[in-house]
């Protein structure tokens, strides 16, 4: 995924984009993330004036949910479902693979390329164990198949 750099100025703009919009702390923090790939926090304070809210709500809501980011990401993304039905059909062993590959999930890969997270359900049990590689969709994945995504 391709995310611009992050400028204080450039994130203020996104701020007010949807600072009058009702309810706007999550869809301004989700457009940051989304245009930046994180939530840079020295911006907060600016963050919480531009929105009309203190400083703690906005370290609140952007601490309180697991996917905001507030560092930049590395360049490649693995989303690898560790769910029940992911389980039962063989992903404990794909993140024992993904580790002996370097590629231990919760960390960044040891190259520096790639961020391996474990989630909870894609929605694509049936083709489990499943996985997203830069936001798409995979079934039936391996670590072999993973890291190949990753490197190609
Ligand atoms: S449990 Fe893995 S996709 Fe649903």
């Amino acid at each position: 995924m391709k995310y611009l750099t992050w400028t204080d100025e450039a994130a203020l703009e996104v701020v007010r984009e949807h600072a009058e919009k009702p309810g706007p702390m999550l869809l301004t923090l989700q457009a940051l993330q989304e245009r930046f790939g994180y939530v840079e926090t020295s911006l907060l304070p600016s963050i919480a004036k531009e929105l009309n809210v203190s400083r703690a709500e906005v370290h609140g809501v952007l601490t309180y949910y697991s996917d905001f980011r507030t560092t930049p990401p590395a360049s490649r993304q693995i989303h690898l479902c560790v769910a029940e039905a992911c389980q039962a059909l063989g992903v404990r062993d794909v993140v024992k693979e993904l580790a002996a590959a370097g590629y231990e999930v919760g960390e960044r890969s040891k190259d520096g390329a790639t961020d391996v997270v474990g989630v909870y359900c894609l929605g694509n049990c049936a083709l489990g164990p499943a996985a997203l590689v830069d936001g798409n969709l995979c079934g039936r994945v391996s670590a072999k198949s993973l890291v190949a995504q990753v490197t190609s």
